[in-house]
């Protein structure tokens, strides 16, 4: 079976991490996140993968080339204008020819895929839907089945007196070629707001295949936090790092004596942790990482190469790559892209969505 991973989309609500680097290459504990997505296809004996790129295709394509290093073959078809989740499939049709399976890029799961194969399979169905359960379905497609597991209704984002159950559509689909034949070429079109629901009008065997799976989509800050915590604290079974001792260091990586670790911390390649620094868990430090006397770093997920100054104090935010936090600067659950660069003790409003280049100077 061939896959196509659609990630071709503008991840707005990534921003400002967002701007120059497509969600795919997001790092999730120093590894771009469309990593995880390959290696759990390969896994699966899912070798045969295109990439439906758009938005910032380039960088994608440079990392992972013909993917011959992450043992799979790697095709890619690039949208102009955003076709959609259907458009995205449909822009890969010369590709598919039997039954294939189709991912959406920022999803994170440990799903048995072949399991949901046989399933497919064995219900002769025309399309297969991965389903997952979510504590609040508002911002989700709802679908509802029937004992045997059939699908009767979708639902997207219902408002929150509609809501009548909290099991979404996960975004990884098995489809029959045929499908295909269903979306007009060279348009934008949705698969699950316009394919799923005029197949259903049509008929079709659509199924929905029910797991308990890890599920989580990085569509936000605040669930791309939570992917870091829920590896690190070893809700996913697909196994990521070898977290056994709670704090991994990277090569070369230089951590004075007396600085503080308390895990599950990650720190990458070639950093610097100064004198008396605190390193608080879930936190992630990024390679070339340099973090000075006296700071703290807690729950939070540092890029690569940053310069957190003395007496520094960062709690439950991501910084992008290239930041510079001078001396005594306190950044609280602030999101902070590439080159930010935060002046001497200068205090962030807690909740600041800082771009890329920006110098923080007096108190924001
Ligand atoms: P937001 O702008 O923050 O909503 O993010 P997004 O653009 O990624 O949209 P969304 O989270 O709904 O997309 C789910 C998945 O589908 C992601 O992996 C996207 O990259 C992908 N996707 C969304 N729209 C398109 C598209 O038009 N073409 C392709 N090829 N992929 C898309």
């Amino acid at each position: 079976m061939k896959a196509v991973i659609l990630v071709g989309g503008k991840a707005t609500r990534l921003l400002p991490l967002t701007s120059k680097l497509p969600k795919a290459l997001v790092p999730v504990l120093n590894t771009p996140f469309l990593e995880y997505v390959i290696c759990h296809l390969r896994r699966h004996r899912i070798t045969e993968i295109i990439l439906a790129l758009g938005n910032l295709a380039e960088p994608i394509e440079s990392y992972f080339g013909d993917g011959s290093r992450f043992g799979v073959k790697l095709s890619y078809t690039v949208e102009k204008t955003p076709y959609g989740t259907a458009g995205g499939i449909k822009n890969a049709e010369k590709f598919l020819d039997e039954s294939f399976i189709v991912l959406n890029g920022d999803v994170f799961t440990d799903l048995d895929i072949t399991a949901m194969m046989t399933f497919h399979y064995r219900k002769k169905a025309l399309v297969t839907i991965a389903l997952t359960c979510v504590d609040d379905p508002t911002s989700y497609g709802v679908i509802t089945t029937d004992v045997e597991g059939r699908v009767s209704l979708f639902r997207e984002k219902p408002r929150s007196g509609e809501v009548t159950s909290n099991v979404i559509n996960a975004g990884t689909y098995i489809l029959e070629p045929s499908v295909l034949a269903q979306i007009s070429p060279g348009t934008e079109v949705s698969i699950e707001r316009e394919v799923f629901p005029s197949l259903l009008a049509q008929g079709a065997p659509i199924y929905a295949y029910t797991s308990s799976a890890y599920w989580l989509d990085i569509g936000t800050h605040g669930k791309y936090l939570q992917l870091h915590r829920d590896l690190l604290n070893g809700k996913c079974h697909q196994h990521v790092l070898d977290l056994r001792h709670d704090v991994l260091i990277g090569a070369e990586s230089n951590l004075h004596p007396s600085a503080q670790i308390m895990g599950p911390v990650v720190i990458g390649a070639s950093c610097f942790i100064g004198r008396e620094v605190k390193l608080i868990g879930p936190s992630v430090i990024g390679a070339g990482g340099n973090i000075m006397e006296n700071s703290v770093v807690d729950g939070s997920i540092i890029w690569p190469n940053t310069w957190i100054g003395p007496g520094v104090n960062v709690k439950n935010s991501i910084l992008a790559n290239r930041c510079f936090l001078h001396a005594n600067s306190v950044v609280e659950e602030s999101v902070l892209g590439d080159n930010v660069i935060v002046c001497d003790s200068c205090r962030l409003k807690s909740g600041s969505r800082i771009f890329p280049g920006t110098i923080v100077g007096a108190e924001t």
